[in-house]
This record gives structure tokens, C-alpha cells and sequence, in this order.
């Protein structure tokens, strides 16, 4: 019998400007690690939190009911497992960056749980105890982060199908390109602070880039993404909170972006952009960061990046 399991899960981009709360999109090349090992007794427990240099986080807790790794993967085990469980969270993602840092955790968690149970449940089937954690971080239920770090690539998560996502096809040629600045936004602070009402005017306007984009990533026609990547209701909102965002989504569009906006509730930006331009791309977007005064990483990533997975 297996005694340990270590799962990965990546990053994501919340959102994607069309869709907010409905449409996420996985990254390559950075995201969460969660080890989990048997243990006696029966309790839930996180053994360490570990940053990126391999010392114990100084931020986030060890409380089994206050980290979401460990309040998915509890979710989990509770329904599934038996006896003590012991984690390990090896973070990644910076924490309250846009970029899913809560969803990664707790993905990586339920994904190496799931490797400990005597009958290990489809990969699709683990989002709802995933969910668990990101309702602790966020404080809403809302995939878009969840869902595209389990299952990889573009995913329309809205809540009226849930547990049922649909993975749509990422356009051939098409990049992501995420840069993170050095700031941090709270996500169940920004979702506070949001209107509750929009106007008729911007409902219909919105709806039609999303079924747009839909469309778009159906039929492939990237100059119908160019169109359609918008945001007209929650961006307006947020940008401000982002110094650097004006001139960041400037140069990613002079670029050669086919659209900028936040990535989740911010800080991090992301533009969709033909993947030819992608490298250039994100060093214009780091150098317009830089030249606010705001220190950044960037990443380029494929929009069919793939989902968490259990490490061998
Ligand atoms: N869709 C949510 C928001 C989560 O924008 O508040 C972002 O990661």
C-alpha cells in the first residue's frame, strides 16, 4: 500500500477578462506542491508550509481548518480515506497574486489525497472538495481558479453547471503571458468592494464577449478573440488598485496583444497575444513594470497547459 503521495497543481489566470467567476485558464511552469503521507490516528494535519527557498512559510498557517490545502484534502478524506493523513504544502505561487495561489493548494492537495484512497476518484470529481479550500480563501464559491488548475487549459466553470465544467479549445498559435508585479491584492477584500448591481447596458454588452469568445476559441479565429478579450465591468473596478496597470497593458498592447487585463482580482496582468510575439511580449510588459518601480516575473504559457497531476 502506498504511504505517500506528492501531487502538483498550477497556477491559473481567474476570469480571463470575459468571464468573471466563469472562465479560468491553467499555467505552465509554476504552481503548488502538496506531499501527503498516512499517519497514526485519525486526524487531518498540516506537518509543514514551505516557501520557495524550502524554509517554513513565515505567512500561512498550519491549522488544519485555516490552510486550504489542508481543508480540501480534509473534505476529501473525511468522505473517502481512513486514519491519520500528514501534509506537506510546498508553495510556488506568490500568495495574493491573481494568480490562484489559494485553488493551487488545495488542487494539489485533493490530487495527492486522492492517491491514498483505497479507490481513487476520477480526476473531474475531486473539484467539488477542492472547492472547499477556495470558499475559505475567497470567501465565495467560484471556480475559475479551481477548475483550470485541476483539469488544465481554458475551463467555463459557472456555477449554475457545477460540479460540470466544459473545457474549451484553446486556440492554436495563442499564448498567455502572466506577469506578476511585486504587490499584493486581497481576493475576498477586492470581491467586497465590487458593485453588487450592473446596468442593463453593460449585461448585454459583457454577455456578447463571452459568447464571442466562446465562439472564437471554437472556431479558432484569433482576430475574434482580439475582439472579444474585454472587460467592461469588473477591470474598471480593480485596475486602479494596480499602479502599474495603465502602463503595463499599454506596452503588452503596443506589443501585440490581442487583450490585457487582470488576471483574477489583480495584481497579477495577463495578455493573450499570437505566440510568436509572446517572448517580446513579456519583456515589454516587465520593462513597463519595472519602469513604475514595481519589481515583477513573468511567465508565457501555451493555452493548453495541463492540469494537476500526481508526481512519480
Ligand atoms: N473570479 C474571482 C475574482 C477569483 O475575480 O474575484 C479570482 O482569482
Amino acid at each position: 500500500m502506498t504511504d505517500s503521495v506528492t501531487g502538483f497543481a498550477p497556477a491559473s489566470i481567474g476570469n480571463v477578462a470575459v468571464g468573471f467567476d466563469v472562465l479560468g485558464l491553467a499555467l505552465s511552469g509554476v504552481g503548488d506542491r502538496v506531499s501527503v503521507r498516512r499517519i497514526e490516528g485519525d486526524q487531518v494535519v498540516v506537518e509543514e508550509v514551505l516557501g520557495l527557498d524550502g524554509e517554513p512559510h513565515p505567512y500561512l498557517s498550519k491549522s488544519t481548518d485555516q490552510n486550504t490545502a489542508s481543508i480540501a484534502a480534509k473534505a476529501l478524506w473525511d468522505e473517502h480515506g481512513r486514519g491519520g493523513l500528514g501534509l506537506t504544502v510546498h508553495k510556488g505561487v506568490p500568495l495574493q497574486s491573481g494568480m490562484g495561489s489559494s485553488a493551487a493548494s488545495a488542487v494539489a492537495a485533493v490530487v495527492a489525497t486522492n492517491g491514498l484512497l483505497p479507490e481513487p476518484l476520477p480526476t473531474a470529481a475531486l473539484l467539488p472538495f477542492a472547492l472547499e479550500g477556495e470558499r475559505y480563501a475567497s470567501g465565495g464559491l467560484h471556480a475559475d481558479n479551481v477548475a483550470p488548475s485541476l483539469l488544465g487549459g481554458l475551463v467555463l466553470c459557472p456555477e449554475a453547471l457545477l460540479p460540470h465544467t466544459v473545457r474549451l479549445p484553446g486556440p492554436d498559435g495563442v499564448s498567455a503571458v502572466l506577469l506578476h508585479p511585486e504587490l499584493q491584492v486581497n481576493t475576498a477584500h477586492a470581491r467586497r468592494l465590487l458593485r453588487k448591481g450592473v446596468t442593463q447596458a453593460q449585461w448585454i454588452e459583457q454577455q456578447g464577449y463571452l459568447a464571442g469568445f466562446v465562439a472564437a476559441c471554437y472556431s479558432g479565429d484569433v482576430a475574434l478573440i482580439g475582439r472579444t478579450l474585454r472587460d467592461v465591468i469588473i477591470e474598471p473596478q480593480r485596475a486602479g488598485n494596480v499602479s502599474c496597470f495603465d502602463a503595463v497593458s499599454r506596452a503588452a498592447e503596443g506589443a501585440g496583444a490581442l487583450g490585457v487585463s487582470l488576471s483574477g482580482s489583480g495584481p497579477s496582468i495577463f495578455a493573450l497575444c499570437p505566440a510568436s510575439k509572446a517572448t517580446n511580449l513579456a519583456t515589454a510588459m516587465e520593462q513597463a513594470c519595472r519602469g513604475e518601480g514595481i519589481d515583477c516575473q513573468s511567465w508565457v504559457s501555451d493555452m493548453n497547459a495541463p492540469g494537476a497531476y500526481v508526481e512519480t
